[in-house]
């Protein structure tokens, strides 16, 4: 018995899409528990590239489930769309192969209305959103005005919800947000002919879940996003609106903690971060702009460049507390490759005081300093390495203090994009000996 969760420690595009393809060999059912097509999951196999927004990055293992969990709020036409596309190029997509949970919430052209009015209202306090509806979805499933895939496919339901909502939600955008109206009858009509076709995947995931389990099937549960954009945990009001980190999986997909066997935390070997918010290792220099040609840092779902810095290990601690981390997956290692010398932050200094944690307070987080310890670069070609001792010296050293400082074990480093490209060093899948 052994269930795998890979999360982000960060804020998002760490490459969990990647780590969870190479995983998927070892499991039976891949399941998303939160989050929408915010998410950009790259997955690079026989050098063709397929970015996932909703449907698990093991979609492309064809003896594989996978499954979407109540925790995520769903767009039906993205959904679709990806699944024609996947489709298009070979790809089975039946319900033998994808289920979404009855109880996800669905995104409404006035989700996505409201998110990206409300962002121009924000003006330059905008949170920098993907503008895909995603708050303002999650805002009515807690304001318990949603419409839930089942909702869908009982169409005077769908009705009367859709009816409910737009009438607030048209005064809302008119009278407050200054943006047009939605009318009722094309909405109704468009998603009533995607609940035709989503209809045959609408299943009860968590019941899924359970038989797969109690079967012997090895589960694994990806993440969206990361553990930094965390509603609860991470830098609010810059953040999304679910949870990524391991206990969203509970919630998110309906199983239960004793289920969960190892943790698996993905990090960047510099920090990312798409969209507005603080940023204490941000380099707005030439080291930046270099991390962020060599990784080809733009955002997978929308094109942004994503802004980029040092390695912030502070982070990824907090990171390793939130989620219960079992070990870590390096990603991106290659990036680095030519710098002269390589910054991990360690520390910050805060009002004259040493601090091992991100404090909550955003003004006392604008008075951190990063403290950075300074470690040799390298200059080797590393993406043809699969084992450690293919690798130069001064990145097996690297990879040696992320591990002392986080306490966590290694157990996978990514070295390129490709499946391939990777150094596995514990099978996650692999229970530790008795
Ligand atoms: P995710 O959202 O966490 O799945 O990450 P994204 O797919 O948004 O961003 C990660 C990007 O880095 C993608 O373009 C991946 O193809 C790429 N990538 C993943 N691992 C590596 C690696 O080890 N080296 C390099 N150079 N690129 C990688
Ligand atoms: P993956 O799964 C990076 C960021 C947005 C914005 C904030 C809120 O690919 O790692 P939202 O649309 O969720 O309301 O936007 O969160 N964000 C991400 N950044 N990777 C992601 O997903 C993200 N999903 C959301 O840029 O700052
Ligand atoms: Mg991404």
């Amino acid at each position: 018995m052994s269930n795998v969760v890979v999360v982000g420690t960060q804020w998002g595009d760490e490459g969990k899409g990647k780590v969870v393809d190479l995983l998927t060999a070892k499991a039976d059912l891949v399941v998303r528990f939160q989050g929408g097509n915010n998410a950009g999951h790259t997955l690079v196999v026989n050098g063709e590239q397929t970015i996932c927004h909703l449907i698990p990055s093991g979609i492309l293992h064809d003896d594989k489930k996978c499954l979407i969990g109540n925790g995520l709020v769903v767009d039906p036409e993205v959904l679709l769309e990806e699944m024609d596309n996947l489709t298009q190029r070979g790809i089975v997509i039946n319900p033998e192969r994808l289920s979404l949970s009855e109880k996800a919430h669905i995104i409404m052209p006035y989700h996505k209305a409201l998110d990206l009015a409300r962002e121009v209202a924000k003006g330059k306090d905008k949170i920098g959103t993907t503008g895909r509806g995603i708050g303002p979805c999650y805002e009515d499933k807690v304001g318990r005005t949603g419409i839930r895939a089942i909702d869908l496919l009982e169409t005077e339901t769908l009705r009367e919800k859709i009816k409910t909502n737009l009438k607030e939600k048209n005064f809302y955008l008119t009278k407050f947000l200054d943006a047009e109206p939605l009318e009722f009858q094309p909405i109704f009509d468009q998603y009533q002919s995607m609940a035709e076709t989503l209809r045959p995947y609408v299943t009860d995931v968590s019941i899924e879940i359970d038989q797969a389990i109690r079967s012997g099937k090895k589960v694994l549960f990806e993440g969206a996003q990361g553990t930094h954009l965390d509603i609860d945990h991470g830098t609010y009001p810059f953040v999304t609106s679910s949870n990524p980190v391991s206990g969203g999986v509970c919630a998110g997909a309906g199983v239960g903690p004793g289920k969960l066997h190892h943790i698996n935390g993905i990090v960047k070997a510099y920090t990312t971060r798409v969209g507005s918010g603080p940023f204490p290792t941000e380099l707005l220099d030439e080291t930046g702009d270099y991390i962020q040609e060599r990784g080809a840092e733009f955002g997978a779902t929308t094109g942004r460049r994503r802004r980029c810095g040092w390695l912030d290990l502070v982070m990824v601690r907090d990171s390793v507390r939130f989620n219960g981390l079992s070990s870590l997956s390096i990603t991106k290692l290659d990036v680095l490759t030519g710098l002269e010398n390589l910054k991990i932050c360690t520390g910050y200094e805060c009002e004259g005081e040493r601090i091992g944690s991100r404090p909550t307070s955003l003004n006392k987080l604008a008075q951190c300093t990063p403290v950075y310890e300074e470690l040799p670069g390298w200059k080797e070609d590393i993406t043809a390495a699969r084992q450690m001792d293919q690798l130069p010296t001064e990145t097996r050293n690297y990879l040696t203090r992320i591990e002392e400082i986080t306490e966590v074990p290694l157990s996978i480093v990514s070295v390129g994009p490709m499946r391939e490209e990777t150094i596995v060093l514990k099978d996650p899948f692999t229970p530790p000996p008795l």
